[in-house]
């Protein structure tokens, strides 16, 4: 089978490469893997940064979608034959919450022809999608629900987004589907008129506005309900300035830096909520996978590339030239 590895950090580090084809062993099932898609994590990890002690070599991205070809003899739950996702944890559910493995960093990932996983890493595919699309849910898209309904998002709150990215514009879409205004910002013009076609209330230009916080409350008239905060260091005090009283910031990046100054008592006068959020659990995944069905929600995917593009794909994403997802098609 084709697959790739992750041999040494750095640029170079991803390649293309031949291995066996893998069997089961007792819990695991073979995935032939159709899509794989990109998230910034997966950039991180190349590079070094997201954890620099990883065991390498290591297959690569933690989204993908398939078809089951084998099964280990004691899965029951899993057939041959069935169209599939992979799950972000593979080790935490609301009754295990250990939290330890993660798909394609502390155990091996999906860009490969034949994928092996636990059977807890596997999800059936929501049927309204293609495997393309369905690629692209695992993490941005959990992360996306699980940091909305970390604020008990409801029909006419706002919702702030920052950027277009993968997390962001999965939350233009669940925030949308659940009658709530959203205000999303972008550093390009052109992003922000796709976002408005998307269903984007209000659309604010950071680089053009750098005061984007102060911005995001008047627009929202008394302050918004939830930021999903992308930024972490250099956007956290705006998004304080955005919020409402009693508004939450579900932080999950850390884009613009990891460390923050914040007024804290402008905090404590908001009664703010700050949610720390890692993706979701695989129940999360599941709540999502039957609300994207019941509202008939596609993926948005802005680029698809072939299978030996994959290492371009994975260090392409931080070049910010794409909005919404970027998919590797294996079949090609
Ligand atoms: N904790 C978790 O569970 C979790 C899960 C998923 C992702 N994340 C993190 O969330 C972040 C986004 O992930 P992603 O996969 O959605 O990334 P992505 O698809 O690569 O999106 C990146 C986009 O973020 C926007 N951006 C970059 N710097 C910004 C800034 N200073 N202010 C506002 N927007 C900015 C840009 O949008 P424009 O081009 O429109 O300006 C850029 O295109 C990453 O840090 C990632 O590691 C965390």
């Amino acid at each position: 089978m084709k697959l790739f590895e992750l041999r040494s950090f750095g640029d170079d580090g991803l390649t293309m490469t031949e291995r066996g084809d893998p069997s089961p062993c007792l819990g695991e099932v073979i995935v032939k893997m159709k899509f794989a898609s990109i998230n910034f994590r997966d950039f991180m990890i190349a590079k070094g940064f997201y954890n620099p002690n990883l065991s390498l070599p290591l297959i690569p991205l933690s989204c993908g979608s398939g078809e089951v070809v084998a099964i280990g003899n004691d899965v029951v739950d899993l057939k041959v034959g069935d169209d599939v996702t992979s799950v972000f944890w593979q080790d935490w559910n609301n009754t295990q919450q250990t939290r330890l493995v993660s798909t394609g960093s502390d155990a091996a990932g999906v860009l490969t022809e034949y994928a092996v996983l636990p059977m807890s890493a596997v999800l059936p595919m929501p049927e309204h999608l293609s495997h393309a699309e369905a690629s692209t849910l695992p993490c941005a898209a959990v992360t996306a629900w699980t940091c909305i309904q970390a604020a008990s998002i409801k029909a006419g709150d706002t919702v702030l987004l920052q950027g277009t990215g993968g997390v962001s514009i999965f939350g233009l879409q669940i925030a949308k589907a659940l009658g709530a205004n959203v205000i999303i910002t972008s550093s390009s013009d052109d992003k922000l008129d796709r976002a408005k076609a998307l269903g984007a209330d209000q659309t604010i230009n950071y680089k053009d506005n750098p005061d984007w916080g102060h911005e995001a409350f008047k627009l929202s008239g008394s302050g918004v309900n939830v930021v999903i905060e992308i930024g972490g260091g250099g956007t956290f005090e705006q998004s304080i300035f955005a919020l409402c009283n009693g508004g939450h910031i579900s932080l999950i990046g850390a884009l613009s830096g990891i460390k923050a100054e914040v007024n804290l008592l402008q905090m404590v006068g908001k009664n703010i909520n700050t949610h720390g959020i890692t993706v979701g659990t695989k129940e999360d995944h599941q709540a999502m996978n039957e609300f994207f069905i019941k509202h008939d929600i596609h993926p948005i995917i802005d680029q698809e590339m072939n299978f030996n593009q994959g290492a371009e794909a994975i260090m392409g994403i931080a070049s910010d030239n794409h909005m919404g997802k970027i998919v590797v098609n294996i079949d090609s």
